[in-house]
């Protein structure tokens, strides 16, 4: 193992990440009135055009004027190939009230895209004398972006999450499918003329995951489109949480309670993880490194698979 400890990512709830227009000010206060750990108001591809500089001051106010409570309030910015992106960062980070706590960068193709934007950031915060120190979540979504997905992981300080975000995603790689995650009816095996339907998404994913890991940063699944598929929605989230994602946005507030069921560890999974950790204990006083649970083997390793998922609970309890 290489000697360098995996730095923890942040100590926070990233269950589910809710998006809204910032044009659409009338779903701010359901909004914050959610059961989402993460609000996302958008300035990009839900605003049209013509709606930018609105949605802008929308914000802006809602930071000042909203209860936010507890949730980790985040604004999507346009991506750097856009006339907007600049007067978003600059805007937000001149007008914004301090309980702004994030903001996203969507279509990161490397790490010197996020490197701009924490220049900017960084002389407007110190100019205005802001006092938190704003945080930063990539969507990774081209080509480019998963090509240089480490280094974006690596790129700042500023660093907390990162997400797939799969429409984009399938755009950029030239897939050949129009849906925004999910089974892809064309992508299944055949064995014995019966077809197994596999995954397209679960390599970029595990590619995130790996570069989050590696640099202490929060690995998310992005949206699931077709938000009338509670179970299709389901299965996706239950794959990302398998694979070591945190948690899963939701473009509709009825995915909310999905999300947050999905990425929460069940009540049986903390009992059983409880008991391995017993069980190891209980080897080590016996001065042994392995042991049998339920007929099969669990050894040092179990340990460390076993506190992720009650750390996980009790960092999700403690919020
Ligand atoms: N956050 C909070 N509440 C929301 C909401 C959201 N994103 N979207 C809808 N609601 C509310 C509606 O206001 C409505 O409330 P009511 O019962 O008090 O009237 C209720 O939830 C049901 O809404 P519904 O009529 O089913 O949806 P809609 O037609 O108003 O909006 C979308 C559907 C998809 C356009 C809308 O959910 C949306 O804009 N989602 C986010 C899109 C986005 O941000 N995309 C960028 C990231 S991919
Ligand atoms: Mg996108």
């Amino acid at each position: 193992m290489s000697f360098r400890l995996q730095p923890a990512p942040p100590a926070r709830p990233n269950r589910c990440q809710l998006f809204g227009p910032g044009s659409r000010t009338a779903l701010f206060e359901k909004m914050a009135s959610s059961a989402a750990d993460v609000i996302n108001l958008d300035l990009e591809d839900s605003v049209a055009p013509s709606d930018k500089d609105q949605a802008r001051r929308n914000i802006i106010a809602a930071t000042h004027e909203i209860d936010w409570n507890t949730k980790h309030l985040s604004v999507r910015i346009n991506g750097l190939d856009t006339p907007f992106w600049y007067r978003d960062v600059v805007d937000l980070l001149e007008h914004a009230s301090e309980r702004l706590d994030q903001i996203m960068i969507p279509k990161v193709g490397c790490a010197a895209d996020v490197y701009a934007v924490d220049a900017l950031v960084s002389a407007i915060e110190a100019a205005k004398g802001r006092k938190k120190r704003i945080g930063f979540e990539v969507i990774i979504e081209s080509a480019a972006g998963i090509a240089h997905v480490e280094e974006i992981a690596a790129s700042s300080p500023r660093m907390q999450a990162m997400s797939l975000g799969a429409a984009d995603f399938a755009a950029s790689m030239g897939m050949a499918t129009t849906g925004i995650g999910g089974t892809q009816e064309n992508y299944y095996m055949l064995r014995d003329g019966a077809k197994y339907w596999s995954d397209p998404w679960h390599w970029a994913q595990t590619a995130i995951v790996a570069a989050c890991r590696t640099h202490g940063v929060l690995p998310v699944d992005g949206p699931f489109g077709d938000f009338s598929d509670d179970e299709g929605f389901r299965a996706q989230a239950l794959r990302s949480a398998t694979l070591g994602m945190v948690g899963k946005w939701a473009i509709h507030p009825k995915q909310v309670a999905l999300a947050n069921e999905v990425f929460t560890p069940s009540a049986a999974a903390v009992a059983e993880a409880r008991e391995i950790l017993a069980a190891m204990e209980a080897a080590k006083a016996a001065g042994q490194g392995a042991t049998v649970y339920k007929g099969r083997l669990v050894d040092i390793a179990s340990i460390k698979q076993a506190e992720v998922i009650v750390k996980q609970a009790e960092l999700i309890s403690a919020a």
